[in-house]
């Protein structure tokens, strides 16, 4: 049977990129196979509630540039563990995903495709179990979902840690600072990795190496005595000390959510830091800033490749499938496979040995 309409959503968190995907959903579903394309506004609470608007070429033009996403976005709001706080303050929890799946099959679509991280994943995967046709498409600045070679928004979350680390360096010299920038991640150490290779910094602090304070301390203390008064730290927000815990900004109840909010680690080090040297420390929380604003050029052609591929997957009727990247080419991996599984720094990544090879401190 021809495919004639489809959904699409943007669950989780937001990242540069989303509107680039959108973009190529409706072009590809329009021009291409003749397909009717309806948005569900703010994720999965779209499908519940539902609030959808037609997405057409008009309505989607000069998308690929624009950050955010046109349909908004949500990381509460799981149709299956709907939370929300009661007057007594208490936590409420209903299954809502029978009242979505209603909805989807009143609208009369053929196929959803959801695009979204770790979260939005299971949920597609559940709502795939259950019977609704599937297509989803890899998103996150943390580029921690398993399968796929890069998620869309990494890239340009790098760039961005990538520019603050050449501007901190700068003002760090001149005043011969230690400057610390915390940036993104969750559990993943990706993005202070690979931001911290092309930014230059000196010490690279991830979630997958618990770090020793005292190690950090006799790189700064090296660099002085090498000439160079001055060190440029990036932190990764999940990440540690050894024996310690990843520091917390805001609690999984106090947010509605199954996870805890990350952020702090940069300031907890520059005052650990700021204790043992005669440097003034410096800590900038790069935050949100990842997330906004344009795609770079890597993201807006790997969104395309993603929006495009994902309708070409449900034309084939290929549902429960998740679109990945294995460079050079794009592929489909089912969704029961890789739904729920991170994928963090390996402990052989080369990228690791790249920056110790060079110098920069891991803290180990
Ligand atoms: O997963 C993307 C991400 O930006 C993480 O890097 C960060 O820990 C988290 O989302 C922040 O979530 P929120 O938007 O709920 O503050």
């Amino acid at each position: 049977m021809k495919l004639q309409r489809i959904g699409v959503l943007t669950g989780g968190g937001d990242c540069s990129g989303l509107n680039a995907v959108l973009r190529a959903v409706v072009r590809t579903a329009s021009i291409r196979h003749d397909v009717r394309v309806f948005g569900f506004e703010m994720g999965f609470d779209g499908l519940i509630f539902d609030r959808w608007q037609e997405l057409t070429t008009a309505n989607t033009r000069d998308l690929l540039t624009r950050g955010g996403t046109l349909l908004g976005a949500t990381n509460k709001g799981n149709p299956f563990d709907y939370k929300t706080r009661e007057k007594n303050g208490n936590i409420r929890s209903e299954n809502l995903s029978a009242q979505a799946l209603d909805n989807f099959n009143r609208l009369k679509l053929d196929c959803l495709i959801a695009i979204g991280g770790e979260g939005t994943l299971e949920i597609a995967h559940q709502f795939s179990e259950m019977g609704m046709p599937v297509i989803a498409v890899p998103k996150t600045i943390d580029n921690d979902l398993a399968g796929t070679d890069y998620t869309f928004g990494f890239q340009t979350a790098v760039q961005v840690a990538c520019d603050s680390l050449d501007r901190l360096h700068t003002t760090g010299k001149s005043h011969q600072r230690v400057m610390i920038l915390e940036v993104m991640g969750r559990t993943a150490g990706w993005i202070a990795l690979e931001s911290g290779i092309s930014g230059g910094a000196h010490v690279i602090l991830i979630p997958e190496i618990p770090y020793d304070k005292e190690k950090v301390l006799e790189k700064i203390r090296l660099r002085e005595a090498g000439g160079h008064p001055y060190t440029v730290i990036v932190v990764a927000e999940g990440a540690s000390e050894t024996g310690g815990a990843p520091v917390i900004s805001e609690s999984a109840e106090q947010r509605l959510q199954n996870t805890d909010r990350l952020g702090g680690v940069g300031h907890a080090l520059a005052r650990d830091l700021e204790s043992q040297l005669d440097h003034e420390v410096r800590c900038t929380v790069l935050g949100y800033i990842q997330r906004g604003g344009s795609p770079n050029s890597f993201d807006r052609i790997l969104a395309t490749r993603l929006g495009a591929y994902a309708v070409r997957a449900a034309v084939e009727q290929k549902f429960g499938s998740l679109v990945v990247l294995r460079t050079p080419n794009l592929a489909l991996l089912p969704l029961a496979e890789v739904a729920g599984k991170v994928r963090l720094v390996p402990p052989d990544c080369q990228l690791l040995q790249t920056a110790e090879d060079i110098g920069i401190c891991l803290g180990r």
